[in-house]
C-alpha cells in the first residue's frame, strides 16, 4: 500500500516509525518545506530497509501534483493545523484516504467540505485521534456496550497538560512556534479531540444521538505572561503581551437524547498531565481519574468506589490483544493507525469516519463563537439527521 507523509515535524516522524513497521506499508514520498525534517524523514525510511521515497521540500509543488506524481492510496497528514482540510480534500477527489492529525480542520465551513467530499467521492476520511484507541477507553466503551452503566446520562472530559513550556513555545528561549499565533488571535478550546474522543462513543454520538448545542466560558489569561516572567525576565517580550486566550475554558454541551458533557480544556498553567474522564449512566459511575468505578449491578459494597483495574483486563478490547511489533509500540498510536491502514487496504470504512472527526474538530469554533457571544451556540448536524438510524461502528 502506497502513503505519502505530508508534514515530517515531531508528530509525523513518530508516525512514521510505527507506519514502517508494518507490513506492505510503502512510504512512497514524504512533502515537508522544511528540507532538512523532509530528508531526515526519508533517511529514517532507507535506514528501515524501506525504499528511499520521493522528498518533496521546495514547498512549490501543489499537494495536487504531489498526489498526481505518486497516486498513493492514502495520505497521512500531520501538517501545521490550517492546512489539514486542504490536502484533505485533494486527496478524496482522487479517491485517496486522508489520515488527519487532530483537528481535522479548524472551521465549521471546511469540516462541512469534507463531509461532503466525502460522502460524494465514496471515500472515507479517518481523524487520527489516538486516545479513542487506548485501553482504558475501549474497556469503558466494551462495558457501556453491555449495559452495564445502564443508560448514559452524563460524560465529563479535559485536556489539562501544560503546553506553554514546550509545544506553544520552545522551551530553550521562548520563541514562538506556529502554534502559538492561536493564543494571540482566539479565545476557545484550542485542543478539545483528545478528551473527547473516547466520550463521543460512550455518548453514541452520531449514531443514537446527536449534540444538540454548545455553551462555553474563558477565565482570565494569566498563565502565558507568568510562565514568561518567570522563567526568561519582566523584559522579555512575551511577559507582556496580550494574550486572547483564557487560561481554562469550559465547555458545556447538550444532546438532542437528553444527555450532557462538560470539557474542560486547560492548556497554560503548570499542572500534571490529566484528562478527567468521567462516564456516568443510570446504573453506575466510572472515574479514570481516581481509576474507580461504582456499578449498582456489580460492586460488591452499596455505594462504594472500587477499583478499576480488573474492569479493564476483564473487559480488554480485542484490539489490544494483537501481537505489536514490539513493547515499544504497544499502544494507541500503534492500534489507531494498524486500522487505519486495514481499512484502506481494504477499501472499507475507516474506524472514526468523516462525522467522527467533525463533531470533534467542530467545538474549536464553536466553543470560541460561545465565548465571543456569551451564549449556547446551536450544534451542527453533519449527519443530516442520519444519527437517528445510524448504527454503532466505531470498535464493534
Ligand atoms: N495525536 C497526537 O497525540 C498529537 C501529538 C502532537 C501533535 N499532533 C498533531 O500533529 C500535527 C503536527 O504537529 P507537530 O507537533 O508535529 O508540529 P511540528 O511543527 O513539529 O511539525 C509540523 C511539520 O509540518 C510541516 N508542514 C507545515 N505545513 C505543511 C504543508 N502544507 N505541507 C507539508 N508539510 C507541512 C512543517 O514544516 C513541520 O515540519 C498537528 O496537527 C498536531 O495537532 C498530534
Amino acid at each position: 500500500m502506497k502513503i505519502v507523509l505530508f508534514g515530517a515535524g515531531k508528530r509525523g516522524l513518530k508516525l512514521l516509525d510505527y507506519l514502517l513497521s508494518m507490513d506492505n506499508v510503502d512510504i512512497v514520498a514524504i512533502s515537508d518545506p522544511i528540507n532538512d525534517s523532509a530528508r531526515r524523514a526519508a533517511g529514517i525510511c532507507k535506514e528501515s530497509g524501506r525504499r528511499i521515497p520521493v522528498v518533496y521540500s521546495t514547498g512549490r509543488e501543489s499537494v495536487a501534483e504531489i498526489l498526481d506524481n505518486e497516486n498513493p492510496d492514502a495520505v497521512i497528514i500531520t501538517t501545521y493545523w490550517d492546512s489539514h482540510a486542504a490536502i484533505a480534500l485533494e486527496s478524496m477527489r482522487r479517491k485517496i484516504y486522508p489520515g488527519i492529525d487532530v483537528p481535522a480542520a479548524l472551521r465549521i465551513d471546511e469540516l462541512w467540505q469534507l463531509v461532503e467530499t466525502s460522502e460524494n467521492t465514496g471515500t472515507p476520511c479517518m481523524m487520527l485521534e489516538n486516545w479513542s484507541f487506548r485501553k482504558d477507553n475501549l474497556a469503558v466503551l466494551n462495558m457501556k456496550r453491555l449495559g452495564m452503566f445502564g443508560k448514559i446520562v452524563h460524560c465529563h472530559c479535559a485536556h489539562s497538560h501544560n503546553c506553554i513550556d514546550h509545544w506553544f513555545f520552545d522551551s530553550e528561549n521562548g520563541e514562538a512556534r506556529w502554534q502559538a499565533e492561536y493564543l494571540l488571535k482566539y479565545n476557545r478550546m484550542q485542543y478539545p479531540t483528545h478528551a473527547l474522543g473516547p466520550v463521543i462513543s460512550w455518548m453514541d454520538i452520531n449514531r443514537g444521538d446527536s449534540f444538540s448545542e454548545i455553551y462555553t466560558v474563558s477565565s482570565a489569561s494569566l498563565g502565558i505572561n507568568e510562565y514568561f516572567r518567570n522563567k526568561f525576565g519582566e523584559d522579555h517580550p512575551n511577559a507582556r503581551l496580550k494574550y486572547r486566550q483564557g487560561d481554562i475554558v469550559t465547555s458545556v454541551l447538550g444532546t438532542k437524547r437528553g444527555k450532557t458533557l462538560v470539557i474542560n480544556n486547560d492548556l497554560q498553567l503548570p499542572r500534571p498531565y490529566a484528562n478527567r474522564w468521567m462516564l456516568q449512566g443510570t446504573k453506575g459511575v466510572y472515574e479514570e481519574e481516581k481509576s474507580s468505578i461504582y456499578l449498582s449491578d456489580f460492586s460488591p459494597e452499596y455505594q462504594k468506589w472500587e477499583s478499576w483495574q480488573p474492569y479493564e483486563e476483564k473487559y480488554n478490547h480485542r484490539w489490544w490483544k494483537t501481537d505489536f511489533p514490539s513493547p515499544s509500540f504497544r499502544g494507541a498510536d500503534y492500534i489507531m493507525l494498524s486500522q487505519f491502514v486495514e481499512a484502506v487496504r481494504k477499501r472499507g470504512p475507516v474506524p472514526l469516519d468523516v462525522y467522527d472527526s467533525a463533531v470533534m474538530s467542530a467545538t474549536i469554533e464553536l466553543s470560541g463563537m460561545s465565548v465571543k457571544k456569551r451564549k449556547p451556540v446551536p450544534f451542527p448536524d453533519f449527519t443530516r439527521g442520519k444519527w437517528r438510524t445510524n448504527e454503532a461502528c466505531f470498535a464493534v
